[in-house]
């Protein structure tokens, strides 16, 4: 399983000789480039189109010529799952650096991007649905373009690092006095039966999940605010909690000092947590 993995544009056995990477691709040297992680269940591949509509904005962004049109990358995702006979829960990463050249921070225009993808099995995270994260808030001290999937995270490096040395989970920045999002996960707040989380724009991720949940918690009848939370605010709520594709939805017990909804998860996010597991096969591309 996972044997196979594709490498621009080609099915290649993971140890073929081709699948390696030059120390002038930008995407080494500079993090140059764009990535994205797709749930899989079943082997079926989850809410592929809006991943997909990420990551061509991504690469639009920072003005990477797409090795590939959406119906070969497609296809190519599809026959790289089909290969490795994967049928089981997963997750897919796909990454696309800018290319080769000489070391310059200039880029040259036209590069052949580079890019892979790869499946690996992911088991449900069983335990941080039952016992939820704790957070650490931490000043958002990234790039002002979070809204760009880009191979960047240093910060998000740094900040997951100082949050676990310190006893807890996750970052959950701030910045300007607003909470933004956590180190790799979006951030909700629920006060008097409604959802609360920051707009999408530069200061974030639009993470998927984020906007499922968004989509399912309207079918639900739940109001949904998207606006910017004060961090006076997290003193007041009611729930929280954090989305991102390999997690779904998870309650946070607690940030910093502050215990939350008694460390479990709250009425809401239990409502959204099991109606999002109800709609995933809704979603699902099979292979
Ligand atoms: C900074 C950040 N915000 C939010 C998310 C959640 O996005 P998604 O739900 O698309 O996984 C991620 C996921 O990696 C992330 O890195």
């Amino acid at each position: 399983m996972n044997k196979y993995v594709l490498w621009n544009g080609k099915i290649l056995d993971q140890d073929d000789k081709e699948v390696s990477v030059s120390y002038e691709d930008r995407g080494y040297q500079f993090g140059d480039g764009v990535y994205e992680v797709i749930r899989i269940y079943q082997g079926a591949i989850h809410l592929l189109d809006w991943h997909l509509d990420r990551l061509f904005y991504s690469m639009k962004e920072i003005d990477i010529v797409p090795p590939f049109t959406r119906e070969q990358l497609i296809e190519q995702l599809r026959d790289v799952i089909k290969a490795n006979q994967f049928q089981a829960d997963g997750k897919l990463y796909i990454q696309v650096t800018r290319g080769e050249q000489p070391r310059d921070h200039l880029y040259e225009p036209n590069l052949q991007a580079v890019y892979y993808a790869i499946v690996t099995p992911f088991e449900k995270p069983v335990d941080m649905w039952e016992n939820g994260v704790t957070v650490m808030l931490q000043e958002d001290i990234r790039w002002l373009r979070c809204d760009i999937k880009s191979l960047n995270l240093l910060p998000n490096v740094m900040a997951r690092t100082t949050a676990q040395k310190n006893g807890y989970d996750e970052p959950l920045f701030y910045r300007d006095g607003i909470v933004r999002e956590c180190g790799a996960s979006n951030f909700f707040l629920v006060k008097d039966q409604a959802l609360v989380t920051h707009p999408t724009d530069h200061h974030i991720l639009g993470g998927i999940t984020r906007k499922q949940v968004i989509r399912l918690a309207k079918e639900l009848g739940i109001p949904v605010y998207e606006r910017e939370i004060d961090l006076n605010e997290l003193e007041k709520a009611h729930e929280c909690f954090l989305t991102a594709t390999p997690l779904e939805i998870v309650p946070i017990t607690q940030i910093d000092e502050k215990k939350m909804n008694g460390g479990a998860f709250g009425p809401i996010t239990k409502k959204l947590f099991r109606y999002y597991q109800e709609k995933i096969p809704e979603d699902l591309f099979s292979v």
